[in-house]
């Protein structure tokens, strides 16, 4: 742990203020560098009392990994953990670490992203102290041709945690998660692997928890959990730590018992079934309407005046 790490979990287990001077001594560094890392700290957004006599105190909204442990509940998912005040994408991160060998399981965590990457090549906003921005590696026995399923049972974790939270939230085909007709959260899949199978998957997951404002270009289509419910508390670490216990319940669910039970708890949180939605895929743009998720993961739509289409990769509007 480097000293800022030590100052951190001093502030964090004090119950109120603690000394410069004691902070000092403990950390073995001098108070103006005890103040150079609380600066920090504060730069990644965490609220840190000084109060001239009294010493600091952390008001904690953070996702460090002592944060996220103190509500975590899962056995094998969170529990190796990196965190990164600010990085380019934790997708980027989560590979170069499953290339190195991370367990499964293993999450990357940013407070920011300066270059977080969406779906089909778009940006993702993931300003400090709003969200929670992570990658999970996960190494599954499957063959390549199912890791569809490992994507769809992420929207089913995810949707359960924030369920629990007291969210409204359903799944839009085939992984955006929604709150009142908006997303809340996005997922970016990637792996590795031969024909045969699958050496890693990475699945990055944002979720705009804080966000009082969101940009502009998505200002009408996106929502955060603050905005969706102001009446409820976010707490980032919590937040995280339940998605992470929802995620670990579905995947074990998935290589246990099969995709059935997912796609059954797929379809029970739905929003996208049964609606008129436009269709963009790489070669055309049509409308349809929604009819069903299949047993390989694509939606099935009926083409307006025409035949069926399965929808493998492509944008899903309601209409
Ligand atoms: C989408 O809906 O377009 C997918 C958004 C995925 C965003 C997350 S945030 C954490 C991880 N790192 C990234 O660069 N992207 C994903």
């Amino acid at each position: 742990m480097s000293k800022r790490d030590d100052i951190f979990a001093l502030l964090l287990q004090a119950d109120g203020f603690f000394s410069g001077q004691e902070l000092s001594a403990r950390v073995g560094i001098s108070r103006a560098g005890v103040w150079k890392h609380i600066k920090a700290l504060q730069a990644e957004g965490y609220t840190i009392e000084a109060v001239r006599n009294r010493g600091y105190r952390l008001l904690p909204n953070g996702v460090r990994q002592q944060e996220v442990e103190a509500y975590l509940q899962t056995e094998w998912l969170g529990r190796a953990y990196r965190y990164l005040p600010e990085v380019g994408s934790t997708n980027i991160e989560a590979k170069n670490w499953a290339e190195d060998g991370a367990p499964n399981g293993a999450v990357v965590m940013a407070d920011l992203q300066n270059q977080g990457r969406g779906r089909l090549g778009r940006a993702w906003s993931s300003p400090s102290g709003t969200g929670i921005w992570f990658s999970l590696v996960l190494r599954p026995r499957l063959e390549p041709s199912l890791a569809p399923q490992i994507s769809l049972a992420t929207a089913v974790g995810v949707c359960a945690g924030l369920q629990q939270l007291g969210y409204a939230a359903g799944i839009k085909w085939p992984n955006d998660i929604y709150i009142d007709g908006r997303k809340v959260c996005g997922m970016l899949t990637e792996m590795h692997g031969s024909m045969e199978s699958v050496e890693w998957v990475v699945v990055g997951i944002g979720v705009n928890c804080l966000n009082r404002e969101l940009p502009e270009e998505v200002k009408d289509v996106a929502i955060s959990l603050a905005i969706a419910r102001p009446e409820l508390p976010v707490v980032r670490a919590q937040v995280a730590a339940v998605i992470f216990q929802h995620l670990e319940k579905y995947y074990n669910m998935l290589y246990e018992q099969g995709f059935a039970e997912i796609r059954r708890q797929w379809l029970a949180n739905n929003i996208t079934l049964g609606k008129r939605v436009r269709i963009s895929t790489l070669n055309e743009t049509f409308y349809g309407q929604a009819l069903d998720m299949q047993e390989d993961g694509s939606l099935l739509v009926k083409k307006e005046g025409g035949d069926e289409f399965s929808l493998v990769t492509g944008d899903v509007f309601f209409a």
